[in-house]
C-alpha cells in the first residue's frame, strides 16, 4: 500500500492531506503492520536494576516454553561489527552497546531478546528469563548531582558580561524543568528481513530512511545500498525517530540469528527508556536593564541530564543568542551523567527549554520595572541583524508576529499589576513568550513520473512524520504545473526513492520544497522540448510560460497546445521521468535565517483547587511562505499542545531509590488532552523567504513550541502574583505558592 493509494479515488481539495484516506481507512501501513511471510516475534527483556553487572542469565525455562525459537543475550548474540570493541562503538555513534556488554547503565536496558512464533509466546517466555546482577548504587538524582558539575563556556562572550549586575534593574533566578518522555502515538517498531548475508530490508519507524541506511550499514558492515528501509507512514515523530535505537538493532540481530524475519515493537513502558526523552534541566539567568528598559546584559547557564555512556548536550542557552540584541552576554552549559538512558531531541530541543527561563526572566524584569513586557521585548529585539553573526536576517517578522498576536488576544485588557481580574474563584491573567529557531535546508532529491493520462507520481525518500510533507510536495507540483491535485500521487518514505535528509530540525519542507519546485520546472522543460517538435509555437518558450492540464501542455494566454497523447505516441514513451537534487548555495552564507513565533495566552487559575485553565491561546508565526495552510496550522497547534504539557503536567517521575521511572505508561504520565487545551488560534505572517529556497518556506516544526510554556507561566503570574520557575506548574504548587 503506497503513501497515496492508487486504487482509492481521491478528490480532495488543496488543503486536504494527500494521505488522508489511506490513513483514516486504515489502509496506510505503519512499520509493524506490513504482512511478512514467516515473520517471528521478538520481545525485549529489560534490566530490573539501574546500575551494576549482569552475573547470570538463566534462559532454560524460557527456552522450554511453547513457540520459542531462540533467546539472545550478551553471551550468545551474533557479534555486530560496529559494537565489537570500544573503538568501534565510539565510531558507530550508537551510544549503548546493546547486548554487547554486561554493564548495566539504566533500568530497562535490554539484557535479552526472546524470539518466538507468536507475540504472546514471546511475551510469556520473556517473563521466564531469570537474570541476576551484582548491583551497584544508581544515581538518577539530577537535582542533587548538578551542583557539583562545573559549567563550560559555550560560544563567544559579548561585551562586559557582568554588566547586568550594575544595571538599574536586574533579575537573578534559577529554573528547573522535569524530563519529558517521548510518547508518539505509534510506538517504535522494526521488521527486519535478511536476504542472504549482504542484503537487509527494514520496515522501521524513523524520521529518515537514508539516515537509518547509513547507520545500520556502518554498524553491520553492509553497503547502505543493500539495505532497504521503508517508513511510509508514521504515527508521530517529535525527534525520537532521528536516531537508530535498540529495537532496530535487536530486530536485525535476532533475524540474523534465527535466519527468519523478525518483528520487534516496543511496549509503551519500553518507550519511556529506549527512544530518548527531553532531559531534566537546570538553568540560571542573570538579566539586567537600564532605566529606559534596554537590556544591559545576560548570563545564561544550563545543565541537562545525560547517560553514563554518551554525552547529550541540549544546547539550552542557544536561544539567548537569537532573538534579542544583547551587547553583553555570556552563556555556559554542562551535562550531568546519570543512570538513565541517553536523552534525545524533542520538539524545539534546547530552545524550548531555554526560552522558558529567558522569557520568564524578561517577564519578571518587566514587573520590577513596572513596564509592559510586550513593549520591552519590542524595544530589545534584534530583528534587522542576527545578533550572533552580525549578518542581516534574510527575513525576520518576529515584530509583526508580536504585534498581531497582541492585538488578537486583546493584550490591552491585561493589567500590569497581577491579581486584578477575578471571576468567582478564578483569577484571570495574560502572558506572552517569544520563540525563534534557526532556519536552514539540506541537500534533497525529488523525482516525478508522468504517464500519458497526466497521472503524476511525486517521489522522495523523505519520511512524512505527520507534518504534511507529501501534501505540500503535491501542492507545490500542482501550483507550478497546473496538473490537477487529483492527478498527483505521492510516494515517499522509502530508501529506494530519491535521497533526502531526515525530517527533523524544521528542515523537512525547507529542503524538499526546493526539489519539488525543481521537478515541476524540469517536467515542463521536458514537455516543451517534445512539444516544439510538434508545434513550432513552443520554440523559445520558457517553463514559466506554459501550463499543464491532465491531457495537454498549453502556452499561457495563447491557444497553442499539444496533447500528451501526441507527445507520448510520437516519441514512443510510456512514462516521462525527471529527478532533481537541490542544495543550499553560496548565496545563503550572506544572510542569517530564522523562523519566529509570538505566543499569547489568557489563563484562569482557581484559587481553591489550584487548577489552571488555559482560556485562550494565540500563536502568530513567521515561517516564511505557508505552502499548505491546514497542515501548517496543525503543526503549530500540536507544538503548542506540547508547550501546555511542559508548562502544566509533563513530568518524568523517577523513584530515586530504585532508579526507576514511576509513570511508565499513558495513565501515569500526564500530558495535555483535548480537555486541557482551548481552540488554539494560529495565524501566519506568510511572507516568503526566497533567499532560503524557491518556495520561500522557512520551517515550522520547532518554533511553535518555543516560548509557549513561558507564556503560560507568565500568565499565571499575571493572574495570581505567584512566580513559578519550576515546571510543570501542577495544582499543588499553585496552592502552596
Ligand atoms: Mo524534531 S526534535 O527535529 O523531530
Amino acid at each position: 500500500m503506497a503513501f497515496f493509494d492508487n486504487d482509492l479515488d481521491f478528490n480532495i481539495e488543496k488543503e486536504g492531506r494527500a494521505e488522508a484516506l489511506a490513513k483514516v481507512t486504515g489502509r496506510g501501513k505503519y512499520s509493524a503492520e506490513y504482512k511478512t511471510e514467516n515473520v517471528t516475534y521478538a520481545v525485549i527483556v529489560g534490566s530490573t536494576v539501574a546500575s551494576g553487572k549482569i552475573t547470570g542469565i538463566d534462559t532454560a525455562d524460557a527456552m522450554l516454553a511453547d513457540g520459542v525459537l531462540d533467546i539472545l543475550t550478551h553471551n550468545n548474540k551474533p557479534v555486530v561489527a560496529g559494537l565489537a570493541s570500544e573503538e568501534k562503538i565510539k565510531e558507530s555513534k550508537i551510544g549503548l552497546p546493546v547486548l554487547h556488554t554486561d554493564t548495566i547503565y539504566f533500568k530497562g536496558q535490554p539484557v535479552a531478546v526472546v524470539i518466538a512464533k507468536t507475540l504472546e509466546e514471546a511475551q510469556y517466555a520473556a517473563s521466564l528469563v531469570k537474570t541476576s546482577y551484582q548491583q551497584t548504587k544508581a544515581n538518577v538524582d539530577f537535582k542533587n548531582s548538578h551542583p557539583s558539575i562545573p559549567l563550560k563556556n559555550d560560544g563567544k562572550e559579548r561585551g562586559n558580561v557582568d554588566n547586568w549586575k550594575s544595571s538599574a534593574y536586574n533579575v537573578d533566578q534559577e529554573y528547573h524543568i522535569e524530563g519529558e518522555v517521548h510518547h508518539p502515538m505509534e510506538m517504535h517498531a522494526t521488521i527486519a528481513i535478511w536476504n542472504g548475508d549482504e542484503k537487509l530490508k527494514l520496515y522501521d519507524k524513523n524520521q529518515g530512511v537514508n539516515g537509518v541506511q547509513n547507520t545500520v550499514g556502518k554498524l553491520f558492515g553492509l553497503q547502505p545500498k543493500n539495505i532497504e528501509v521503508i517508513t511510509e507512514f508514521m504515527g508521530g515523530g517529535f525527534g525520537s525517530g532521528l536516531r537508530v535505537w535498540p529495537n532496530t538493532i535487536l530486530a536485525i540481530m535476532a533475524a540474523k540469528k534465527i535466519n527468519k524475519p523478525v518483528k520487534l515493537m516496543l511496549t509503551r513502558t519500553q518507550m519511556s527508556c529506549l527512544v530518548g526523552y527531553r532531559p531534566e534541566s537546570w538553568q540560571k539567568i542573570k538579566l539586567g536593564a537600564d532605566a529606559s528598559g534596554k537590556f544591559t546584559g545576560l548570563l545564561h547557564d544550563s545543565k541537562n541530564t545525560t547517560s553514563l555512556y554518551e554525552n547529550f548536550l541540549e544546547n539550552i542557552t542557544r536561544i539567548s543568542r537569537l532573538a534579542y540584541g544583547f551587547e553583553n552576554l555570556k552563556t555556559q552549559m554542562a551535562t550531568v551523567p546519570l543512570n538513565m538512558s541517553t536523552p534525545t531531541w524533542m520538539r524545539g530541543p534546547g530552545e524550548c527549554t531555554g526560552a522558558f527561563a529567558l522569557e520568564s526572566a524578561i517577564d519578571e524584569l518587566c514587573f520590577k520595572m513596572n513596564k509592559d513586557p510586550l513593549a520591552i521585548r519590542l524595544q530589545n529585539l534584534s530583528d534587522v541583524k542576527d545578533p550572533e553573526t552580525g549578518k542581516d536576517w534574510s527575513t525576520n517578522y518576529i515584530r509583526e508576529c508580536m504585534e498581531k498576536g497582541a492585538s488578537k488576544i486583546g493584550w490591552n485588557q491585561r493589567n500590569q499589576q497581577p491579581r486584578q481580574k477575578k471571576e468567582g474563584n478564578w483569577l484571570i491573567g495574560y502572558g506572552m513568550g517569544v520563540g525563534m529557531w534557526t532556519a536552514g535546508r539540506g541537500k534533497a532529491s525529488a523525482g516525478l513520473e508522468m504517464d500519458v493520462n497526466g497521472n503524476v507520481i511525486v517521489k522522495t525518500a523523505m519520511t512524512d512524520i505527520g507534518t504534511g510533507t507529501g501534501t505540500s510536495m503535491r501542492n507545490i507540483v500542482h501550483e507550478n504545473t497546473g496538473i490537477p491535485l487529483s492527478k498527483i500521487k505521492i510516494d515517499l518514505g522509502k530508501s529506494t526513492l530519491p535521497e533526502a535528509p531526515s525530517q527533523g530540525g524544521s528542515r523537512g519542507l525547507s529542503s524538499i520544497s526546493a526539489s519539488s519546485n525543481a521537478i515541476a520546472e524540469t517536467l515542463k522543460s521536458e514537455l516543451i522540448k517534445y512539444a516544439e517538435k510538434i508545434n513550432p509555437d513552443f520554440k523559445n518558450i520558457k517553463p514559466s510560460d506554459v501550463i499543464l492540464s491532465e491531457s495537454d501542455i498549453k502556452i499561457k494566454n495563447k491557444t497553442a497546445s499539444v496533447s500528451f497523447q501526441k507527445i507520448f505516441s510520437d516519441n514512443n514513451l510510456t512514462v516521462i521521468e525527471v529527478e532533481e537534487t537541490t542544495e543550499p548555495g553560496a548565496d545563503q552564507k550572506k544572510y542569517a535565517f530564522a523562523s519566529g513565533a509570538a505566543h499569547f495566552c489568557r489563563v484562569k487559575v482557581n484559587e481553591l483547587t489550584g487548577k489552571v485553565k488555559i482560556d485562550r491561546f494565540v500563536s502568530v508565526v513567521d515561517g516564511g511562505k505557508i505552502v499548505s495552510e491546514k497542515p501548517a496550522k496543525n503543526q503549530i497547534i500540536g507544538a503548542v499542545v506540547g508547550g501546555t504539557g511542559m508548562a502544566l503536567m509533563e513530568e518524568m517521575t523517577i523513584d530515586k531509590r530504585l532508579g526507576a521511572l514511576v509513570a511508565e505508561d499513558l495513565a501515569g504520565y500526564h500530558f495535555s488532552v483535548n480537555a486541557d487545551v482551548p481552540i488554539i488560534e494560529v495565524d501566519f505572517i506568510n511572507k516568503p523567504d526566497f533567499n532560503l529556497n524557491a518556495s520561500g518556506a522557512k520551517g515550522l516544526g520547532e518554533v511553535g513550541i518555543i516560548g509557549s510554556a513561558a507564556a503560560i507561566a507568565n500568565a499565571i503570574f499575571n493572574a495570581t502574583g505567584k512566580r513559578f520557575r519550576n515546571l510543570p506548574i501542577t495544582p499543588d504548587k499553585i496552592l502552596k505558592g
